[in-house]
């Protein structure tokens, strides 16, 4: 039934597609009686696991920028996810950059997106938050408006810690999207500690630890990342989000010409996938050698369940998806959940 609806959705423009889909399936889900006939199309897999003081349905989650706003909760537990990380959420509202901003790489099983933190603010996320459903790990994956410049953008990452704090299970530091200028820079020790260091110090915090990880870029050199390492383990790190999109044309082997009209943006889907693969056996390996690993959660190219059961077999706890979910539709969660279960 996918193959026939990715048909209509593909001929749209990706944007306009992918708020229709989810617009509809949330629609649908109010209908009486939808869930039920919902749950026999995609029957839900259970394999609970407990971690982070969280007990999660299962181990697979929808990855950051799929639901930014937290407007589809109900849509992502009816299709049988255990987790969503919502946002990226910055502390005041902000359009992203001009459209076009989101494209397909259809021979590729791959997009290329510069959407730029398009999203509402945390404050308007928080009545949807409220009542998000139960059995659901609910996340927030944070970052820095676009005109905060980086000496102050310590401050937007709290900020959205302090508003958040009582709505949300964990909370991601995104500091690897490639689309808000500078914000890479920030995967530095230096501005690590201090604003881990600031979150730390939250009274919300202190009452109430919430799990905090930490999300990379894929396209990060090992000198860089292992610098890290000290600031992780001084901070008690609960995860680290490997990874986010790349900048890297490299992946596409020989279309990377043809994509190059396209502009700038990140690239992800199946050319991202050893990439990300490769970051997470290292920092496994590097991890375990220096005596504190952060738990991984393993994104970037998960197009099948094989692909998930191997991010496990890696040393990832959990895994996200989004371009799969794009182009092999809800089939894909239970696919994944069922390879993955222990
Ligand atoms: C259209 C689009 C928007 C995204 N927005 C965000 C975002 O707001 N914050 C974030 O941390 N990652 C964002 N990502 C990155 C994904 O969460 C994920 O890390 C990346 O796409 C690799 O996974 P995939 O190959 O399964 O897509 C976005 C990805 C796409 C394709």
């Amino acid at each position: 039934m996918y193959r026939w609806l990715q048909g209509f959705l593909f001929g749209m423009e990706p944007e306009s597609a992918h708020y229709l889909t989810l617009n509809v399936s949330r629609a649908l889900l109010k209908i009486p009686g939808m869930s039920r006939l919902w749950a026999l199309l995609w029957p839900k897999v259970s394999d609970p696991w407990d971690g982070m003081g969280l007990a999660w349905p299962n181990r697979l989650g929808l990855a950051a920028g799929f639901d930014k706003d937290a407007k589809y909760l109900q849509v992502w537990k009816a299709l049988g996810f255990g987790f969503v990380e919502v946002g990226t959420l910055t502390p005041r509202p902000q359009p992203g950059n001009p459209k076009p901003r989101l494209f397909r790489l259809v021979t590729q099983q791959a997009l290329l997106n510069r959407l730029g933190f398009n999203n509402g603010g945390v404050e308007a996320a928080i009545p949807r938050l409220r009542q998000r459903p139960k059995g659901l790990v609910v996340g927030a994956n944070i970052g820095k408006n676009k005109d905060t410049p980086n000496q102050d953008a310590a401050k937007d990452y709290v900020t959205c810690v302090e508003v958040l704090h009582p709505w949300v299970d964990y909370f991601t530091i995104n500091l690897s999207s490639p689309n808000t200028p500078g914000l890479r820079d920030l995967q530095e020790a230096g501005f690590l500690d201090s604003l881990l260091e600031a979150i730390d110090r939250l009274p919300c915090q202190q009452q109430l630890r919430r799990p905090v990880w930490v999300k990379l870029a894929p396209d990060l050199a090992p000198e860089d990342w292992q610098d890290l390492w000290p600031v992780f383990a001084k901070h008690r790190i609960q995860g680290l989000v490997l990874t986010n999109t790349t900048i890297d044309r490299g992946v596409l082997g020989g279309q990377a010409t043809e994509v190059a009209s396209l502009g700038a943006g990140g690239l992800s889907g199946a050319p991202l996938g050893s990439k990300s693969l490769a970051l997470l056996e290292s920092m496994k390996a590097y991890g375990t050698a220096y005596g504190f690993c952060p738990l991984l959660v393993s994104v970037g190219g998960v197009m099948s369940g094989r692909d998930a059961a191997q991010r496990l077999a890696a040393g990832a706890v959990l895994v996200q998806v989004y371009t799969g979910l794009v182009y092999r539709g809800p089939a894909l969660v239970e696919e994944c959940v069922t390879a993955m279960r222990s």
